[in-house]
């Protein structure tokens, strides 16, 4: 599965770092590669090329209008990163929206001014930023966690009701409504960000059990004890312990006795956290990789008895802390 291959931490797929003590420079080398590389098929129209269908070294080279020998070694190195897929001598893209992150990678440009300042290039956790920032990786950001989503939706409670909350492209909620015909979900994200939720749910063919409600979730009014089962995946980390707790509490007011709030994140120490926290460090005022007895507080704070924690040992590694409304 491509996730494996990702670079983890500085952990380059490959590169034993315990073999050699040249290894980290290794490491360093291939990332530096791999982003030119990438970079390089971003602006000369390659990526978009393989996109539009697979395509051969030679007819990328010729609908670029490009060398063959560049073509050919940039998609070579993109397939050995695992953001291209070969077959029978032709290339496509990985992920669905790969081209679409370029910007992204321009920001790490700008982590010395982060890192003097102390203060983001941009604000994740802000309406206007993440109505921006999200649509467009969204559906990347679902395929980052397709390794982590069975292990987790099968250890949540059988529910008739779900809210996803701020669920970008609602991977989650998907793998929901499919193990359950009878499950309806509600996504819940920013207005700016929901008609690509309803597209992933459209191309999942889900709509029928799929309800949309556009809103900041700080604000929207949810029906009290509305809900068998929250889902909120991968959102606490945008803001800091105090708003995350904010979160908690508002959500289960709208979640019925004996419900579940099913929170899913990466914690510390967990594959890829310190690449996170640097993530974070760019793009959010105080957003954090939260510990998970802060989380178990925040239940605890909002009437919820802690329950479950699932460990996906994966890369990226993710875990799910279940509370239930007493
Ligand atoms: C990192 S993405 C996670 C998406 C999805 N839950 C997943 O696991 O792939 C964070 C999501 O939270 C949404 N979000 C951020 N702030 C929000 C807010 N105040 N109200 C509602 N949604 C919000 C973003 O638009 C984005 O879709």
């Amino acid at each position: 599965m491509h996730v494996h291959r990702r670079t983890i931490d500085g952990v380059t797929p490959g590169i034993d770092r315990s073999a050699s003590p040249v290894a980290p420079v290794l490491t360093l080398h291939q990332a530096a590669a791999t982003v030119a590389a990438y970079t390089t098929a971003v602006r000369l129209g390659i990526l978009d090329h393989i996109d539009r269908s697979p395509a051969t070294a030679a007819e990328t080279a010729a609908a670029c209008g490009i060398s063959y020998r560049g073509a050919r070694a940039v998609l070579d190195t993109l397939a050995d990163r695992g953001l291209v897929l070969a077959s029978e001598g032709r290339f496509r893209p990985a992920h669905d929206g790969l081209a679409a992150i370029h910007p992204m990678l321009s920001l790490w440009e700008r982590l010395p001014e982060t890192v003097r300042t102390g203060d983001p290039v941009f604000r994740a956790e802000s309406v206007d930023s993440a109505q921006q920032f999200f649509p467009r990786i969204g559906s990347l950001l679902a395929s980052m966690w397709t390794h982590a989503v069975d292990p987790i939706v099968e250890r949540l409670p059988r529910a008739r009701t779900v809210l996803d909350v701020g669920a970008g492209s609602s991977p989650w909620g998907i793998a929901l409504a499919r193990r359950d015909p009878e499950c309806r979900i509600t996504a819940l994200d920013l207005p700016g960000v929901l008609p690509a939720t309803r597209r992933a749910v459209e191309s999942a063919g889900l709509c029928s059990q799929f309800g949309f409600l556009p809103g900041d979730l700080f604000e929207v009014p949810l029906p009290e004890r509305g809900f068998d089962l929250i889902v909120l995946a991968q959102v606490c980390h945008l803001f800091d312990a105090a708003r995350a707790a904010q979160a908690v509490r508002l959500l289960a007011a709208a979640l019925r006795p004996g419900g579940t709030l099913a929170v899913v994140d990466s914690l510390p120490g967990s594959p890829g956290t310190a690449t996170q926290e640097l993530s974070l460090l760019l793009q959010t005022t105080a957003g954090t990789v939260h510990e998970p007895e802060d989380q178990r507080k925040w239940f605890l704070s909002a009437g919820l008895r802690s329950d479950k924690r699932v460990d996906v040992h994966a890369v990226p590694g993710i875990t799910l802390l279940t509370a239930t409304k007493g």
